[in-house]
């Protein structure tokens, strides 16, 4: 809606010393960050250029440290080498440059050992002291868990241990960044936060899901609670339902052996899914703070109405990619991609139609869909509202008018439009809908930063706000584990959608019985 250049970029924040003030109140205190999968691909895709881009930035402190750990054996300069490769391939900003890379590279450590060797702990100590010493790292520690799950709850047993949860110092702090999947189903879940909290006290847990360090995940929030024209139609009076929509075009790209143990709703629903769905159907928290956000949150997923034992048709639509073409190119089926069984049940697809039972929501319908293989990467949040009353323009085209549409563009056009019915231009009153736009590309000039820096630098300052709390994650799992297993009581007819579909046949008709459409994004 804003043409106007409002805030300079992060990199001029950053090289302009007039906004010094503004750039350290978000730099990050000293400290070291060991990370358990320390060579392996979320390491170098993610979180190496994460933390190169804010050293850029210059929101990381001289002595901000990095200790790899993984099992190949490597020197500490190998292990900056492959670094230096991976964060020249995946960095946001290219070329890398020399000085930033070499003086942060300086502060890159590995060591080798088995996440289930005790003694590798003992080293970990070792070196994490000598750090402090030679670093400057104060006794703060970040332990980041970027390992196959299968690997968490080991590691955070031996950190207890090893002695590990606790900084040498009595102002040093020790936190833990979990990655997603957290647990596979409501009983792992509860066994993985039970194990987590008999090492770590729950302000430690820094439990991630890279959906809410999203720049328009965020301004969801921002849009809901800072503007007073939302909140009076923000309701079931005004909003007839809520599409909530994650396709991907990709497929599982070389993660069978992950994506056959997990399926579209584990992977996708439990997670990034309902924290979207949550920030939507949420109520104003009392300030932004971790708990009072989480709080809101929360209350959400524990109104989600339980779908009826013998309802689960009425209510969900799973799919699985059978071979077909996307954007010109031959997709294979999922059971033909490597590592796949080739009567896999696993859904690749996945809607459900939720109630949230509370006074704000009551019988006001959310649709989620999300599936892979489908026609383009689109991530949005549409809130359709009701028709109007009365239509005063019938005759002249007003039927065929589509309601308003508020739709939030997540990625890619990341942006917000409203919908609404604007008189065409002449001697009749005839009516089209015409679209109010705001673009974040043009409004801010700016490059969004990745979700991980975002959420690296709130971990490291101690801010959890963007983070799932252990009671979200069982909700969630509450929600997914009951869905799960009505669905197990029946063998899936699959493949039951072409790649490059918007899923099966079936989703539409899900809809079409409630006499609605999805969107076509
Ligand atoms: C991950 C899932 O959490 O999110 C992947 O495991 C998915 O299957 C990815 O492709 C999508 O993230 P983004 O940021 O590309 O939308």
């Amino acid at each position: 809606m804003t043409q106007a250049r409002t805030t300079p970029s992060v990199e001029e924040q950053a090289i302009n010393p007039l906004r010094e003030g503004l750039r350290l109140e978000r730099t990050a205190p000293p400290c070291a960050m060991v990370i358990f999968g320390g060579g392996g691909d979320l390491a170098k895709r993610k979180l190496m250029p994460a933390l190169y881009q804010l050293a850029l930035n210059r929101l990381l402190p001289a002595e901000f440290t990095v200790l790899g750990f993984a099992r190949s054996p490597l020197s500490d300069e190998e292990f900056r080498r492959t670094m230096r490769a991976a964060v020249g391939e995946f960095s946001r900003t290219q070329p890398l440059r020399e000085p930033v890379w070499d003086s942060f590279s300086q502060g890159l450590f590995y060591l080798s050992g088995n996440l289930d060797d005790p003694q590798a702990y003992q080293r970990i100590a070792a070196r994490l002291d000598e750090l402090d010493r030679t670093r400057g790292t104060c006794g703060n520690r970040l332990f980041y868990l970027a390992t196959p799950p299968s690997a968490f709850p080991v590691i955070v047993q031996r950190l207890g241990e090893a002695g590990l949860t606790q900084g040498p110092q009595p102002q040093s702090w020790v936190r833990i960044v979990i990655e997603k999947p957290f647990g596979r189903d409501l009983k792992t879940a509860i066994e993985l936060n039970h194990t987590v909290r008999s090492v770590f006290q729950e302000r430690q847990v820094y439990r991630i899901d890279h959906y809410l360090g999203k720049e328009t995940v965020q301004n969801l929030l921002a849009f809901r609670f800072s503007n007073g024209l939302w909140e009076p139609v923000w309701n079931r009076q005004y909003i007839d339902h809520v599409q909530i929509t994650v396709a991907e075009s990709v497929g599982i790209e070389n993660r069978a052996s992950y994506y056959e143990e997990a399926g579209a709703l584990r992977d996708m629903v439990q997670s990034h899914m309902f924290q979207l769905l949550a920030l939507v159907a949420m109520e104003p928290p009392v300030s932004f703070e971790a708990d009072t956000v989480r709080d809101e949150k929360v209350k959400v997923l524990r109104a989600i109405r339980p779908i009826p034992e013998d309802r689960f048709h009425d209510f969900t639509v799973r799919g699985q990619y059978g071979a077909g073409w996307i954007g010109g190119r031959e997709a294979p089926a999922y059971r033909d991609e490597p590592g796949v069984a080739r009567d896999s049940p696993r859904e690749t697809y996945a809607a459900l139609k939720l109630f949230i039972d509370n006074w704000r929501w009551a019988d006001t319908p959310f649709y989620l869909r999300h599936g892979k293989r489908l026609p383009k990467r689109v991530t949005e949040v549409a809130i359709q509202f009701k028709r109007a009353p009365h239509l005063l323009f019938a005759e002249s085209g007003g039927e065929q008018l589509e309601p308003n549409l508020l739709l939030v563009r997540i990625q890619p056009d990341e942006g917000i439009s409203l919908r609404f019915a604007a008189k065409v231009p002449g001697p009749t009153m005839h009516l089209r809908s015409v679209h109010m736009d705001f673009l974040y590309g043009s409004a801010f000039l700016v490059d969004a930063p990745d979700a991980y820096e975002r959420l690296l630098l709130d971990c490291m300052l101690g801010d959890a706000t963007l983070f799932t709390r252990n009671d979200e994650a069982e909700q969630a799992w509450a929600y997914v584990t009951r869905l799960l297993e009505g669905w197990e009581r029946a063998t899936p007819d699959f493949p039951n959608y072409e790649a490059g579909a918007w899923g099966p046949e079936e989703a539409d008709r899900f809809l079409e019985r409630d006499g609605r459409r999805w969107r076509v994004p």
